[in-house]
């Protein structure tokens, strides 16, 4: 008798441990379900990608819906913003479109206000509109030429940060995000193009300490060049190509798609400690 209460007694206690475990599973199953909601990274958060009609704006676009962003594409072209966006929108996420001129300080700011009006906050704000540089050598270009993609860049990146920063400081919480780098590697014959990019690091440096107490971040995304940008028809773009392969210790370069992931990463709370500073997916071409 002994033996069989034993039995019992054992029989139960691995009932118990078969439903315990069975409990497990399901908590676990639970968590997984969980594990697969956090996986997209960006669920609840509501992005501007400044920019969006072009290839790095629309990659990053499209990165930022997959992982569940609200995203507000803005830009110079309808045709363009309404393209993506029915792209994004036929893909379950979703997205919006704004004529913006970035260089327009009412225009931004009113796009903004209206942005927070209809989403109720912005938490990521990315300018990827182009400066219109003109790359020759110092010694060739005019002088409006040379400043042109420099006042541009500022006048942007100040605009639209300053824009998203007004929502963000009350909540305190949001990433402010540019698209270049700085850093003593550079070509001959970019005009004002890589001081622009310096220009940018230094305007980020400033936000980034006045920005970093109210728990906003500031990060910049460096490449070495993006491959897929380069048009099909670009005069000499196999050599160009070549050459930037062959400057990366990886032997390859940033694809949009890897620009796009990285950017919803760094975008994410993920990301909670990364701030002032550059995130640098060069393949290695740009060593720090
Ligand atoms: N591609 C690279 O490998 C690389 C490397 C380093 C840095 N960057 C920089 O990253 C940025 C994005 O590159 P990308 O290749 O995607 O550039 P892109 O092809 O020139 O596209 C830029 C987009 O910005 C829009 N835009 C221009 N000015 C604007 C303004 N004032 N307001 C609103 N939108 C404006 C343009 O509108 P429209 O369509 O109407 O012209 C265009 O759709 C550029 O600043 C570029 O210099 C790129």
């Amino acid at each position: 008798m002994q033996g069989k209460a034993a039995r019992v007694a054992i029989t139960n206690v691995i009932r118990h441990s078969q439903a315990n475990r069975a409990q497990v599973r399901f908590a676990f199953r639970d968590k997984h379900t969980d594990y697969r909601r956090l996986a997209m990274l960006l669920e609840n958060k509501v992005a501007i990608i400044y920019g969006a009609g072009g290839p790095i704006g629309g990659a990053v676009a499209r990165a930022f819906a997959r992982e569940g962003a609200r995203v507000f594409l803005a830009g110079r072209t309808w045709a363009k913003l309404d393209q993506l966006a029915d792209e994004i929108r036929s893909n379950g996420g979703a997205a919006d479109t704004a004529v913006v001129d970035a260089l327009e300080e009412r225009a931004v700011d009113q796009f903004v206000d209206a942005v927070v009006e209809q989403a109720g906050q912005i938490d990521i704000s990315f300018n990827l509109i182009s400066y219109g540089d003109v790359q020759v050598p110092l010694t060739e270009i005019s002088v409006e030429d040379f400043l042109q993609p420099i006042t541009t860049a500022m006048r942007a990146h100040f605009l639209t940060t300053r824009a998203a920063v007004r929502y963000m400081l009350k909540r305190g919480s949001g990433v402010i995000l540019a698209f270049g780098g700085d850093g003593p590697q550079t070509l001959p014959g970019l005009g004002g193009f890589k001081v622009a990019l310096d220009a940018i690091e230094g305007l980020r440096r400033q936000w980034a300490c006045e920005l970093g107490p109210h728990g906003i971040r500031l990060v910049t995304l460096k490449t070495g060049g993006v491959p897929e940008t380069i048009p099909n028809d670009y005069p000499g773009r196999a050599e160009i190509v070549a050459s930037l392969e062959q400057a990366a210790l990886l032997n390859r370069t940033a694809t949009l798609a890897d620009v796009g992931n990285v950017a919803a990463f760094v975008a994410s709370d993920q990301a909670r400690t990364i701030t002032a500073t550059e995130v640098n997916i060069s393949c290695g071409a740009l060593m720090d």
